[in-house]
């Protein structure tokens, strides 16, 4: 290993801060292959050292929706890819409600072409529940991060469920609602949504795929529910909440297609309690779920908008703003937003600073924000994040060593992988063992 190019600041990780220094990084080979005091004389090196910076690992985004085919009117690899790139989040993993959806081999290969064609940032794709169980080895052996379970196939997908589930150490992703908790023939208003998608069918599409058994890593992405993470953790399952969850509630964003998203905003009490459970160290991630729509989708009528919003370039500074007002810890950011949502991932060399990991390297200013631009590279502007006070800036996001975003503008795409191919090829697993 020989480290080409130097980053020197403060540098943290999920340790906590390590101290001023300097990482190494290997373009080549996308290794961080030395830390140093200071960068050996004469080496080309980004030094931050007087400008009190954070040099942290780069973020990762356990569940995004970058859409692209036939939903690219909504966002794309490329527009989602930067919109993460320049939020510092170098590894973004993409879901498979795509147009077409990524069930069957050969959709899951056109979506992996494309997301390595267009996509700045490492990135992964989880395929589908297929509907004929009979495709379920094919996909399995494509390079995906995992599959995603949807309500819709704990109701009618349940035998190919059951093979996804036969698979040992494969990871197993688990949207948390009950297939009939959609009412879309009543009115929906926040609350209405609320009660007719309570928690307690949250917790039973829990239990419901535990039911199922297998050998299987079981994940459950965005819990809105306290009891979602307590019945996920009682199970041995991984589980992740959103910052919408954590910081909107149907009270504070009441709007009908602003505030709609799946699983919905929730009641105070269920905020706090879910506060609770990630301020005690019971949830192992923070993910986004940034669900890009159309602004004439989402401005359209109540009843038929779309669930979900777009924050991908936003909400890590929305969350960093806790570590400024001193609710999180520094350490418990960068495990919440970097090296937990590796590990659910099986991704032993993200989310840290060590030789030998990727070097995927945030140049961090931890000043809070003076303006808030809007989203900038996210083909999608309307979010509730315009309302919010942020802080913390990259002001230098490298990808395997290759710098992509420097002082708020694109630097070039770089040499952006998609971990799991490498991993697939190395120990024949996909989607659950380590590396
Ligand atoms: C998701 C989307 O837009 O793809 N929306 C959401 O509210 N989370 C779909 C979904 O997960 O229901
Ligand atoms: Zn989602």
């Amino acid at each position: 290993m020989e480290a080409e190019t130097w980053v020197c600041g403060l540098l943290a990780d999920y340790r906590g801060l390590i101290g001023e220094g300097c990482v190494g990084l290997d373009r080549e080979r996308g290794v961080i292959a030395a830390i140093s005091k200071s960068p050996p004389p004469g080496a080309r090196a980004m030094d931050y050292r007087s400008r009190g910076v954070l040099v942290i690992p780069g973020l990762v985004d356990l569940h995004v929706h970058l859409r692209g085919l036939g939903y690219s009117y909504k966002e794309t690899p490329r527009s989602g890819g930067w919109a993460a790139a320049s939020a510092g989040i170098t590894l973004v993993v993409d879901m498979p409600n795509t147009q077409p959806p990524s069930d069957e081999p050969g959709a899951v290969e056109a979506k992996l072409g494309e997301l390595a064609s267009q996509c700045p940032v490492d990135h992964g794709l989880y395929a589908g529940v297929p509907e004929r169980p009979e495709l379920v080895g094919g996909l399995a052996s494509t390079p995906v991060a995992g599959f995603k379970v949807y309500p819709r196939d704990l109701a009618s997908r349940r035998e190919a469920l059951q093979a996804i589930l036969s698979l040992r150490g494969m990871l197993v992703v688990l949207h948390p609602e009950a297939p009939w908790a959609r009412r879309g023939d009543l009115q929906e208003s926040p609350a209405s949504r609320e009660s007719h998608r309570p928690c307690w069918l949250e917790a039973h599409a829990v239990l419901d795929l535990a039911s199922l058994g297998g050998r299987a890593r079981i994940h459950v992405t965005h819990a809105s529910c306290p009891g979602t993470v307590e019945a996920s953790r009682a199970l041995g399952f991984t589980v992740d909440v959103t910052p919408h969850h954590l910081h909107w509630s149907l009270h504070t964003l009441g709007d009908p297609c602003l505030g709609k998203v799946n699983p919905p905003l929730r009641g105070h009490p269920d905020v706090w309690g879910l506060w609770r459970a990630l301020l005690e160290g019971r949830v192992d991630a923070l993910a986004s779920d940034h669900a890009p729509h159309a602004e004439r989708e989402k401005l359209g009528d109540p009843l038929a908008c779309p669930p979900g919003f777009p924050w991908l370039e936003l909400w890590p500074w929305l969350v960093f703003r806790l570590v400024r007002l001193g609710i999180l810890g520094l350490r418990e950011f960068l495990w919440l937003t970097s090296r937990g949502p590796a590990l659910v991932l099986g991704l032993r060399h993200y989310g840290t600073l060590e030789q030998g990991a990727r070097a995927n390297v945030v140049v961090l200013d931890p000043k809070p924000w003076r303006r808030f631009p809007g989203p900038r590279h996210s083909l999608a502007r309307l979010t509730p994040a315009l309302m919010e006070r942020l802080a913390g800036a990259p002001l230098a996001v490298l990808v395997g060593g290759d710098p992509v975003y420097v002082d708020g503008e694109l630097a070039g795409r770089g040499r952006p992988v998609n971990p799991f191919a490498s991993r697939a090829r190395a120990s024949g697993v996909r989607g659950g063992g380590d590396t």
